[in-house]
């Protein structure tokens, strides 16, 4: 298992290039499934949870290499309808597989998820919502068995706005017969970019982006050539650590547009920051003023930031609050972060942080893709060396991070043991 050795502390300076957004790339690589032909992605990072997919679409009789950022995928001959527990387990959106599955060749067998690191990560509303569009459901020693003679549309109201339950139920709705509607959907970016891909593709969707998706389907979606958009959540995490060292951090190729919340929350902390259309100029202040958090769904602040922004506030001047609205035991990263000298209070869903002068250097562990990189951001700004286990999880997540970060002037070395 690799580990990052980082030599703190630093100002970051300089620029970087943020790569395609990860959970925009995971549910175009799905919808390759039902297209029947060959398909291209570009601006596609390469992370480990890319390769997870590829070997899925792999499983499925559907080769898929990518290129230095361009994924070629040929659906042209699909031979599995099975997503293995081994694959399921270390990437839970490869339940995506299920509603292109299910609505092109009317069965799939998909390994339950499971937990991730914080808690349960149910998909009751995926399993609903494909039972509203005429899918058999059972659960066979731990795997769905989902069949369909041919899919109804239906109107789904979905109890949460669930970025994966609308995605897949999106991948299968496009194929269904009639009209679809769904309601209180996610509004996240990542939606609207496969909407727009599906669009392309000959489906007919209306409203993607907002709460309420409409859906006319189809009786075939052809292969498609598409763009990735950039990864909000990386271009987040790099202004957060601009912000964190007092460093100033020119971000291109990302879309600011998408970050609203979180440039809202950024200036707040005292960081000067300007927007242009494709980039975000950050200069971080020397002294963080403290301010308060609650995650929500898109676009409120996003939970996928939550660990990145409390290990700002770790070295804040005063007290501020993490109220956790979306996943309420996300705080894997508050022991980890107390080790290296944060003072945190953790209630249930909220998180107390007071700011202290300066975070000591310790060995740590990484817990998942977001915990990771709020180590990584706090260890930039620690006294002496820091040493982050189990990186594996932060590559699922973030391409290249190393060398970007070194480029902005950070001492950060991957050790492989
Ligand atoms: C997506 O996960 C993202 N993953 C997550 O990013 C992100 O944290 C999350 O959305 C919220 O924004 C991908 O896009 C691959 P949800 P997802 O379904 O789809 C509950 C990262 O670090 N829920 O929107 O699994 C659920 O428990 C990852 O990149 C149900 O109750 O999230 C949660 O409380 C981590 N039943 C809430 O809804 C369901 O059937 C939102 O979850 C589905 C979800």
């Amino acid at each position: 298992m690799d580990s990052f050795m980082i030599k703190g502390p630093c100002r970051l300076k300089g620029s970087v290039t943020i790569s395609g957004a990860k959970n925009a790339m995971l549910p175009l690589m799905a919808a390759t499934i039902f297209t029947g032909g060959k398909c291209r992605l570009e601006n596609v990072p390469d992370l480990r949870d890319t390769r997870t997919m590829i070997k899925l679409l792999k499983v499925l009789g559907i080769p898929a290499e990518l290129n230095e950022g361009t994924l070629d995928v040929d659906a042209s001959d699909p031979s599995g309808f099975e997503a293995p527990y081994d694959l399921v387990r270390t990437m839970r959106a490869s339940i995506y597989a299920l509603g292109p599955l299910v609505a092109r060749f009317g069965k799939a067998r998909v390994s339950l998820p499971g937990g991730c690191a914080w808690g349960p990560r149910p998909i009751n509303l995926h399993l609903q919502g494909l039972k509203s569009l005429g899918a058999e459901i059972r659960i066979d020693h731990g795997y769905i068995d989902a069949s369909a003679d041919g899919l109804k549309g239906a109107e789904i109201i979905l109890a949460i706005p669930s970025v994966g339950a609308t995605v897949n139920l999106m991948l299968a709705a496009v194929l269904a017969e009639g009209e679809t509607v769904i309601e209180n959907a996610a509004c996240e970016p990542e939606i609207k970019n496969l909407a727009d891909a599906l669009i392309g593709a000959g489906a007919k969707i209306d409203g993607a982006g907002s709460s309420r998706i409409i859906i006319e389907g189809v009786s075939k979606i052809d292969p498609f050539t598409h763009r990735v958009i950039p990864d909000r959540i990386e271009a987040g995490t790099y202004a957060a650590a601009a912000v964190l060292t007092g460093g100033e951090v020119t971000i291109n190729d990302c879309n600011p547009d998408h970050m609203h919340a979180v440039i809202d929350k950024l200036r707040s902390c005292g960081a000067e920051i300007e927007t242009a259309e494709r980039s975000i100029h950050v200069k971080g202040p020397d002294k963080i003023f403290p301010v308060d958090i609650e995650t929500g769904f898109y676009p409120a602040f996003p939970t996928d930031m939550q660990a990145q922004m409390m290990a700002v506030m770790s070295v804040a001047d005063g007290a501020s609050s993490f109220v956790e609205h979306v996943y309420t035991d996300r705080f894997t990263h508050v022991p980890e972060l107390k080790r290296l000298g944060a003072k945190i209070n953790l209630d249930g869903s909220v998180a107390v942080v007071n700011g202290v002068e300066r975070l000591q250097g310790a060995p740590v562990m990484a817990t998942d893709i977001r915990a990771s990189s709020a180590l990584i951001l706090a260890a930039l700004v620690a006294e002496g060396d820091t040493k982050i286990l189990r990186i594996y999880h932060i590559d699922r997540g973030y391409e290249k991070i190393e060398a970007k970060f070194g480029k902005l002037g950070a001492e950060i070395t991957r050790i492989s043991e």
